[in-house]
């Protein structure tokens, strides 16, 4: 109680004495946005989850090949470590190549069963890891399994970060064929809705090798501009931009 009357005091006091500073407060304080769509109409963002990984530089390849951007949503310890050699440059050559590269946190976590401070500490190693490997500070996030709660939000929220969830599962993450993924894509260019967010993982051989060009071809030929998801919701990518880091002995998993 003594805290709550203390924050609503303290509140009450920036909004008479400054207007600015209780902004600064609330985007601090405030719950994440979720974002479960693209809003820029015509835009399509495909993104990548549960990297980085062996099939992620041949998906930043396919895209480059295509004019196509893609968002990719790391882990720092699931597929392999963040900070091994190949995959801290699997993660630089997407950054380098202007895709964009945001946090799916550290282990892959249920992060509904987590306390507050287990939840900032798996969304803060992986920011630390992007931020050092490609100078970057992500600005979205995607919680493991698309699964959030208040306290993820209250968390995220804390951290600058919007959430990001998808309104198209191409499947391969649960098992759907390469024959299936690709129906979801005729599907929803049949559909034709306003703007696409769709879910991929760069850790199946089959979506970096057949479904990805699949894709690309179908929602270009439908008219859609393949962007990254910051650009699909008109904001920026990133908290801040700076020069990479230099591996040190603190890089590791
Ligand atoms: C929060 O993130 C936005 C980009 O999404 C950035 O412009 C802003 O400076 C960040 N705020 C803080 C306090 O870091
Ligand atoms: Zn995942």
């Amino acid at each position: 109680m003594i805290s709550k009357v203390f924050v609503t005091l303290t509140l009450a006091a920036l909004a008479l004495a400054a207007p600015a500073a209780e902004d600064a407060f609330e985007k601090r304080a405030g719950p994440a946005q979720v974002i479960t769509r693209c809003t820029v109409p015509n835009t399509a963002a495909l993104t990548f989850d549960d990297g980085p990984y062996i099939y992620g530089k041949d998906v930043v390849d396919t895209l480059d090949k295509n004019g196509a951007k893609g968002t990719f949503f790391y882990n720092g310890m699931n597929y392999d470590c963040i900070y091994d050699q190949n995959p801290a440059a699997t993660v630089k050559y997407a950054y380098d190549h202007g895709h964009q590269v945001a946090s799916h946190t550290w282990a892959h976590k249920h992060l509904n069963s987590l306390t507050f401070d287990q939840v900032h500490d798996e969304m803060w190693r992986v920011e630390q890891a992007l931020l050092r490997i490609t100078g970057a500070y992500p600005a979205f996030m995607r919680p493991p399994y698309g699964e959030y709660n208040a306290n993820v939000l209250k968390v995220a929220g804390q951290r600058n970060q919007s959430a990001v969830i998808w309104d198209l599962d191409s499947g391969d993450s649960t098992g759907s064929s390469v024959a299936q993924q690709k129906a979801q894509y005729d599907a929803v260019v049949s559909r034709h809705p306003s703007t696409v967010l769709s879910l991929e993982h760069e850790v199946y051989e089959t979506t970096a090798h057949q479904t990805l060009q699949y894709a690309i071809t179908k929602l270009k030929g439908a008219g859609y501009r393949l962007v990254t998801v910051a650009e699909c919701v008109g904001k920026q990518p990133y908290q801040s931009v700076s020069a990479p880091q230099s591996r040190t002995s603190d890089w590791h998993c």
